[in-house]
């Protein structure tokens, strides 16, 4: 969760009137939504709309998200690599699937048209990883600037519209998150607030920048997803007209370069990269950074065996030091139950370096991912035995 924020306008105290001049059928109020996570055990927004958020005026069954599961003869290692991913779809419907089990859904997505219809994920918190491109996320919370190399988080039953800047192919890659998506409870201290000496702070996460209130009174559609389903909701206004909110769940970013890499004089394990948790898997950021300094030490990552976690990693920008054929976009995953480590050379090739400009993000899952088709139709088959030689 992000810390606490305001913006706009909101009463002294909670769910007490919010008066105005006239407004909705003459009452005189601004109308409270209270948005909540875990039931209302955990964090909590309050907003305020121009009219009450609930007026539906027609649902419709708008068909459903089939993720297709390759079927896995035996347990390997993969290299999945999207750099030529075919634009398609938009922002939503252009997600391509790769790797899924109960707790996460990963997906590549190269949007071809702009995203014109209201979306929203009523069953999975999502986090949009922006390898490029650079824009605008709409929401009731208000505009929310992002850029290259950025995280958007954004909260279930964000209603969105995210619009990207013209000139730039947007390139992304996506996870909706069936729990919370949170800074680790390891970074915080028994008030809240992020340690020092944790990777980031505050000051790293960016709520919306400003309020935009639609006021609009006419029929606006938002394509709902929950798991698989899809339901057309038609409202008779338009969703985005709250004055004002303040709380702990909206949607924010966080970017990948703000990230303060942890160095040793010898090897630190993944979890110093951790920048997101949430059940099931965690998010990490591999950062540039200074590589360890003990004379002896071996720059790149031990040879480990993930005792129950699959690990997918997205290699985005710079030169990836332990592994020799990925390339930008590439994506490998390396299961449970088999072990992983520096491809032949590169621990001679590390000695000399000092620092490392590679920036990748990894997911570490605690169940076993499923590959769909089109992640093991982008599989180099020959990816376990790159180690021989
Ligand atoms: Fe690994």
């Amino acid at each position: 969760m992000a810390s606490y924020m305001r913006l706009g306008s909101i009463p002294r105290k909670r769910h007490i009137a919010h008066r105005r001049e006239g407004g909705y059928r003459g009452e005189g109020i601004y109308y409270e939504e209270v948005v909540t996570t875990a039931g209302f055990g955990r964090a909590y927004s309050i907003c305020y709309h121009l009219r009450p958020p609930t007026r539906v005026r027609k649902v419709e069954a708008a068909g459903t998200v089939n993720i297709e599961t390759a079927s896995e003869p035996v347990l390997r290692h993969h290299h999945v690599k999207t750099k030529d991913l075919k634009p398609a779809g938009n922002v939503i419907t252009g997600r391509v699937p790769l790797f899924v089990n109960d707790d996460v859904i990963m997906s590549r997505c190269r949007p071809a048209q702009a995203q014109t219809e209201l979306y929203r994920n009523g069953a999975a918190d999502e986090v949009i990883f922006v390898h490029q491109g650079k824009g605008i996320l709409h929401s009731m919370f208000g505009l929310l600037p992002f850029k290259p190399f950025d995280y958007i988080v954004i909260p279930h039953c964000t209603t969105y519209r995210v619009e990207f800047e013209s000139g730039v192919q947007p390139d992304l890659l996506v996870f909706e998150a069936r729990g919370n998506i949170v800074v680790p409870a390891r970074y915080l201290n028994p008030d809240g607030q992020i340690r020092l000496g944790a990777p980031y702070s505050e000051r790293d996460f960016h709520g919306p920048r400003e309020i935009a209130t639609v006021d609009r009174e006419q029929d606006t559609t938002i394509l709902i997803k929950d798991e698989s389903r899809l339901t057309r909701y038609t409202l008779a206004d338009h969703p985005f007209d709250v004055v004002g909110w303040d709380g702990m769940v909206y949607p924010f970013t966080f970017n990948a370069d703000d990230f303060e890499p942890i160095t040793g004089t010898v090897h630190q394990p993944p979890p110093i990269h951790q920048t997101f948790d949430a059940p099931g898997f965690v998010i990490c950021t591999f950062a540039p950074r200074m590589l360890d300094t003990h004379p002896d030490a071996i720059k790149v990552p031990y040879a480990h065996s993930n005792v129950q976690a699959d690990e997918v990693l997205y290699y985005v920008r710079g030169h990836f030091g332990s592994r020799r054929g990925v390339e930008e976009s590439s994506l490998t995953l390396h299961p449970r139950g088999i072990p992983h480590g520096p491809h032949p050379g590169t621990i001679v090739n590390s000695r000399s370096m000092t620092r490392t400009d590679e920036l990748a993000v990894m997911m570490d899952t605690i169940k076993p991912l499923a590959l769909t088709r089109q992640a093991l139709e982008m599989d180099d088959p020959q990816y376990p035995y790159s180690w021989l030689e």
